[in-house]
């Protein structure tokens, strides 16, 4: 077709946004086993309930689900102590965090982050129309004070990961507090808990009770890393007045069959949500250590992920530990998108994964 004949052009701003990257799947041809540890999914995979579940509704796939996702809705709320009236269930929790930027945000508005968080928010705030405004962490992590430095009269939105993905830090909540207390009340904090099953702080909340008691705060939460990445389960948790908009915006069927079916199996499974954060946490400091004890320089992560940083120089950059991982089987996420060029970003696997990533990357660095 001829280049000048008219034709539909997106919104002023949508050719600005850069898509959004996904974890490699594939490693290079001939690698006949492939260690997948490049999008934050669970080593031990589903829960056996879960599998079921999802195999029980194959034969009611003809009918519509229910849109309001009530049942899921209960069964998280009993789990979590919440008013089921109060959650809004979502396919995976990135759609929630796409359906409040196009809710709270028109253009001419801002809605700030984190130079180093998560990048859907981004993409989410173009596509709304409004300004993207990052702001600088210290130290990897999320700076409170930075972030209140930037509220302008525009801001409408403050998207705050904790813990962050691809660093894997957290902020302790008395911060969260902080910054909640000095934010105008006009201002939406959305706390994206998308790890919190994962984090083993004393000083660390998700948000529950800060959404509960707030006008302006909700926490988004995530089945993905449990183990139902691809049913895309995810859902918010925040006051009523919020729950009304977003019920008016979102899909009218947008969480699909299996994946409440799937969600309500996953998160009565508590054994198996033990069983994932135990596998987690004794292999997230092995990994720290060992990676450490290589020379490579390690993000502090509570996170089922870590930020592996790479000398300077070509031999052992990033990218030819990538290439060389890549070529054994393990792939790994490059996070150059993320303002690290030179890390990479490695789920923690099983043990043999683990192992293997170790190793390989000892060979490495002696080549
Ligand atoms: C911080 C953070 N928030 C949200 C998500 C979205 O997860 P999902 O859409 O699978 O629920 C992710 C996934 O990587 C994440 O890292």
């Amino acid at each position: 077709m001829k280049q000048d004949q008219p034709r539909p052009t997106p919104r002023a701003g949508i050719m600005d946004i850069e898509a959004y990257v996904p974890g490699k799947s594939t490693a290079p041809a001939g690698v006949t086993k492939v260690y997948k540890l490049s999008s934050n999914e669970n080593p031990l995979g589903p829960s056996p309930k879960a599998i079921e579940a999802a195999r029980e509704v194959a034969a009611r796939l003809d009918v519509y689900p229910d849109g309001s996702a009530r049942r899921l809705r209960e069964a998280i709320a009993e789990v979590h102590g919440l008013n089921p009236a109060n959650i809004i269930c979502s396919n995976g929790s990135d759609e929630i965090l796409g359906l409040l930027a196009q809710t709270y945000l028109a253009p001419g508005d801002e809605a700030v982050f984190t130079e180093h968080a998560f990048m859907v928010y981004k993409i989410y705030i173009q596509a709304a129309g409004a300004k993207p405004v990052a702001v600088k962490e210290t130290d990897e992590r999320a700076d409170i004070d930075a972030i209140l430095a930037a509220i302008t009269p525009a801001t409408r939105i403050v998207f705050l990961a904790n813990p962050n993905n691809p660093t894997g830090t957290y902020v302790p909540f008395q911060e969260v507090r902080r910054l909640h207390a000095a934010l105008p009340k006009d201002v939406l904090l959305v706390l994206d808990a998308a790890y919190a099953e994962y984090v083993r702080r004393n000083d660390y909340e998700a948000g529950i009770e800060l959404a509960g008691s707030s006008e302006n705060v909700v926490m988004t939460r995530t089945f993905s890393k449990l183990g139902l990445g691809g049913a895309r389960v995810g859902w918010m948790y925040g006051p009523a007045h919020i729950v009304d908009a977003i019920n008016r915006v979102r899909g009218p069927f947008n969480v699909n069959a299996t994946a409440i079916e799937a969600g309500i199996a996953a998160i009565r499974d508590r054994a198996h949500i033990e069983r994932s954060v135990a596998h987690n946490e004794k292999w997230l400091a092995w990994l720290s250590a060992e990676l450490t004890g290589l020379g490579l320089r390690v993000t502090p992560s509570v996170g089922n992920f870590l930020l592996i940083h790479f000398p300077e120089g070509k031999k052992h950059s990033a990218a030819a530990a990538d290439d060389y991982l890549s070529a054994r089987g393990y792939i790994l996420r490059r996070v150059t998108g993320y303002g690290f060029p030179n890390a990479l970003r490695m789920s923690i696997g099983t043990e043999e994964a683990n192992r293997g990533v170790v190793d390989a990357l000892k060979t490495f660095l002696k080549s």
